[in-house]
């Protein structure tokens, strides 16, 4: 599933930088070699990056 539709930016994408690069989805993105066009995506990117950390951080804690 495309997260950025401008940038074509799929989710598992957006998942995998998360693990990688802190900051908010501007950063993600910029890893990525991209940046916001429209931002009407930015804040569903938030969610999954919001996600993803948590998902990541339960994991550490749980090891
Ligand atoms: S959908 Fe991501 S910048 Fe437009």
């Amino acid at each position: 599933m495309y997260i950025c539709i401008c940038n074509a930016i799929r989710e598992n994408e957006l998942r995998r930088v998360a693990r990688h690069v802190s900051g908010d989805a501007e950063a993600c993105y910029a890893a990525l070699g991209k940046r916001p066009n429209c931002g009407s995506c930015l804040d569903d990117a938030e969610d999954v990056l919001f996600e993803e950390r948590e998902l990541g951080f339960q994991s550490a804690a749980a090891a």
